[in-house]
């Protein structure tokens, strides 16, 4: 599958350097030339000598080799070389780095040499993932247009648990041969994609709204467009951005809103995932000036809104495949059978906000997914939203057949 394509594999000091031996095998097993780049911090935790054993290539760290000879390593020519470069893992340190555009050894160099996509693996305790810095960072080289592999919750070296985990090889390898599989599984496909919370107005300033941070459904999007699908994301409003050429964004507010701009989309789409956290009800009246608190009590009226998903997806056509969402506190399971028929959905993801780490806000998911078609049930551990998209939209490729 990777026959002939050329990856340059950079390697930093994390002890998930580790991780990068297997990653080596797996390529090369798949056809892929592989030459390993690594810092010198990564030295301390892993051996050039088993690097270049496996990748059947010498190892580069230096920009020179061999000085006294006047030989050095071409960062230019390595960088115009490789299809894809591929750093995993990734320090938060080098990810500075490579967000600043500092450059101070061949692997900097030659990350700002190449011409060819970059996908990077962070690696590193919860706490430095989770820093507002190195959060800024990854979302500036995901502006440049690299690629996240986003890391994975579980048991860290420190002995915490959490987010910082390097993503395991084989999901690398994954993410890799999706990329250059030309025939992507989801090409030309059209996909409708609500997210996030709404906003109901109030007056001028103020809203009804809930705490969805619509991490779930931007996930979705970014593993729709990596599959090759076509995206309209109408999303409510959130601090998330898109950067991938194949997602359009249509934001909107109100419920009423996103049922406007989804049944735009609906007709032509070939999916639907309705992942929005939609606002139940919303004033009667909005008022033109902002309330002024002359009383004890305000009484609100509210009328429902519409459901966007029933809406639509009563009228789904045969080639049409649609996708809800259940968050639940209570008798789940009846209730995303309930709504799976109610809602005429073919596929229901139901996540529990009785299990820890699941739901709004949070940066994991646990999720069981319930079919309209089969009696089968498919239960999935707590993992990264973005793992949680993976399995989502490879439930969606195995079951939807246009
Ligand atoms: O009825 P409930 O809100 O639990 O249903 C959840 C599912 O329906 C989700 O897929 C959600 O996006 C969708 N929904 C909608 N419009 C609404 C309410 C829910 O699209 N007004």
């Amino acid at each position: 599958m990777l026959q002939g394509k050329k990856i340059i594999l950079g390697i930093c000091g994390s002890i998930a350097a580790y991780k990068a031996a297997f990653l080596v095998r797996l390529l090369t097993k798949e056809g892929a030339a592989v030459r390993v780049v690594m810092t010198d911090a990564a030295k301390d935790f892993i051996t050039p000598l088993t690097l270049s054993t496996l990748s059947k290539n010498p190892v580069l760290s230096t920009f020179f080799s061999n000085p006294q000879e006047g030989s050095w390593n071409n960062h230019i020519e390595l960088g115009l070389w490789a299809d894809l470069m591929l750093i995993a893992p990734a320090s938060a340190h080098t990810l500075a780095k490579f967000s600043q555009g500092l450059c101070n050894d061949l692997l900097t160099a030659v990350y700002l040499s190449a011409r060819c996509k970059v996908m990077l693996a962070p690696a590193m305790d919860l706490d430095m993932y989770s820093h507002p810095s190195t959060q800024a960072n990854l979302q500036k080289l995901r502006d440049y247009g690299n690629l996240i592999i986003e890391a994975e919750s579980g048991e860290l070296a420190s002995g915490l648990s959490g987010q910082g985990r390097m993503a395991e090889p084989e999901n690398i390898l994954q993410t890799v041969k999706t990329f250059f599989a030309n025939d992507l599984p989801l090409k030309g496909k059209k996909v409708l994609l609500t997210a996030g919370p709404t906003q109901e107005a109030i007056d001028p300033v103020r809203y009804i709204s809930n705490a969805s941070s619509g991490k779930m459904g931007y996930a979705l999007a970014t593993e729709l467009a990596n599959n090759g699908a076509e995206v309209y994301l109408v999303s409510g409003p959130t601090n998330l951005k898109v950067t991938n050429k194949l997602i359009t964004l249509a934001p909107v507010k109100s419920a009423q809103e996103m049922l406007d701009a989804a049944q735009v989309y609906f007709d032509t789409c070939d999916i639907a995932i309705f992942a929005a956290a939609v606002s139940d009800y919303a004033p009667v009246d909005i008022q033109k000036q902002k309330i002024k608190k002359n009383s004890n009590t305000l009484r609100l009226e509210l009328h429902k809104t519409p459901d966007i998903a029933k809406t639509l997806s009563i009228k789904k056509k045969k080639n049409q495949f649609t996708v809800g969402f259940a968050l639940e506190t209570n008798d789940e399971e009846a209730n995303a059978y309930k709504k799976i028929k109610g809602k005429n959905f073919d596929m229901i993801v139901l996540n529990s906000l009785n299990d820890k780490g699941a739901g709004f806000g949070y940066d994991t998911n646990k999720i069981k997914v319930f079919f309209a078609e089969k009696d089968d049930v498919k239960v999935f551990s707590l993992k990264s939203k973005q793992e949680v998209a993976r399995d989502i939209i490879q439930l969606i490729k195995d079951n939807y057949h246009a």
